[in-house]
């Protein structure tokens, strides 16, 4: 498998303008990516749920201009021109260019909303990159089909469309690496692994062994502990893995817990699933403090929900366990049988820990989808 195949045969239609939408959600890793080489290549294979209601909605309008060489476009989020996203969905159109050689032709008008505060330090990369990259290759699309309006779906087989969901995948990566993991549902594995068949370094692809029902429709409580913006950004933190000391053992733990939880996503082996869950999340943030230079993302309150998490495990039996992104805020994974009493633990135990008491409510989700504008 190479990125060959995602170079397109030359365009047959020219489109003058147009817009197309997409929402697509965000994720929440189990085995997380942490480290990447040359190209946006994770160093360790990842899997993650996709969530429902945490997402980005994107719409692009194009219009078709001189190609002089340069990309032209404008980005607003929630309405309000947004000139600091520029650098980095520039630095996503110069590596994505060859895959969709149409991005100079164009002028484009980025529009973007997402569900969760911007300031909410839920990162907004996998479901902004992802949204944008499908909006991208609908475009796309047209040119290769004009009767194709941006409709798609990415998840079924027909006509070509599964090479598109495959496409939507590998140029997401492009723009953030966790961004692969968010076109389908309801798992996502990325990165090759000799023990997941068709996974490659390349884009996402959904789990494809059993999975037990108890999986099925598994919530993550996000409670929101430090709202600031990110103090060190993720490629930054990517990065520092290179020559850390512990980066090969890590990188292999990463492979072992994802053949483990086959076996777990079998079974529905709850116990074992807290156990790999929790300790990938506390394996990223040890990585943080070990490298040079090293840092701390979590902060006091992170670290009393946690102890209470543990004891309200003990005390109850619950299977609720919980991870953590680069950053301070905790997800609470658990399945839908315990919603009512996990709430109640939120509520009476959690929130006094939360920015401001507050923490969002989300589940597993089955990935992007396009927004059906009216045509006027
Ligand atoms: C800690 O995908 O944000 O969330 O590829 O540099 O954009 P870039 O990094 P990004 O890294 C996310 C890392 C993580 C773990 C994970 O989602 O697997």
């Amino acid at each position: 498998m190479d990125a060959q195949q995602f170079i397109p045969n030359p365009y047959i239609y020219s489109v003058e303008k147009g817009k197309v939408s997409w929402q697509s959600p965000s994720n929440i890793a189990l085995v997380k990516y942490w480290g990447k080489k040359q190209d946006q290549i994770p160093t360790n294979p990842s899997i993650s749920f996709t969530l429902n209601d945490c997402k980005t909605m994107t719409s692009l309008t194009f219009t078709k201009k001189e190609n002089d060489g340069n990309f032209s476009f404008e980005v607003y989020l929630d309405g309000e021109k947004k000139d600091s996203f520029k650098p980095k969905i520039e630095t996503f159109f110069k590596r994505v260019e060859s895959y969709l050689p149409f991005l100079k032709d164009y002028h484009f008008k980025i529009e973007t909303h997402n569900t969760f505060p911007h300031s909410s330090g839920i990162a907004s990369s996998a479901s902004g990159m992802s949204a944008l990259a499908l909006c991208l290759l609908s475009v796309e699309q047209q040119l290769i089909d004009k009767a194709v309006r941006s409709v798609a779906p990415v998840s079924t087989k027909a006509s070509g469309v599964e090479t598109s969901g495959k496409k939507a995948s590998f140029l997401a990566r492009l723009g953030s690496g966790s961004a692969c993991r968010s076109i389908e549902g309801s798992l996502v594995e990325w990165g090759t692994h000799p023990e997941i068949e068709g996974s490659t370094d390349l884009f996402g692809v959904k789990y494809p062994y059993e999975v037990h029902e108890v999986f099925q429709n598994y919530q993550d409580t996000i409670l929101l502990v430090d709202v600031g913006e990110k103090k060190v950004s993720s490629t930054v933190g990517h990065n520092l893995m290179h020559g850390h000391s512990y980066a090969e053992s890590r990188f292999k733990q990463a492979g072992e817990n994802l053949s483990a939880l086959k076996d777990v996503f079998k079974r529905g082996d709850l116990d074992r699933f807290v156990e790999i869950v929790e300790s990938e999340a506390l394996t990223l943030h040890a990585m943080m403090m070990t490298s040079l230079p090293y840092f701390i993302l979590i902060k006091p309150n992170t670290l009393q929900i946690i102890e209470k998490i543990w004891a309200f495990r003990k005390s109850t039996g619950s299977k609720a366990c919980f991870t953590l992104d680069a950053g301070a805020n905790v997800h609470l994974l658990y399945p839908e049988t315990e919603k009512d009493k996990v709430l109640q633990f939120v509520q009476g135990e959690l929130v006094e820990h939360c920015k401001d008491g507050k923490y969002i409510c989300d589940s597993v989700g089955l990935g992007a989808q396009p927004i059906i504008e009216n045509e006027e």
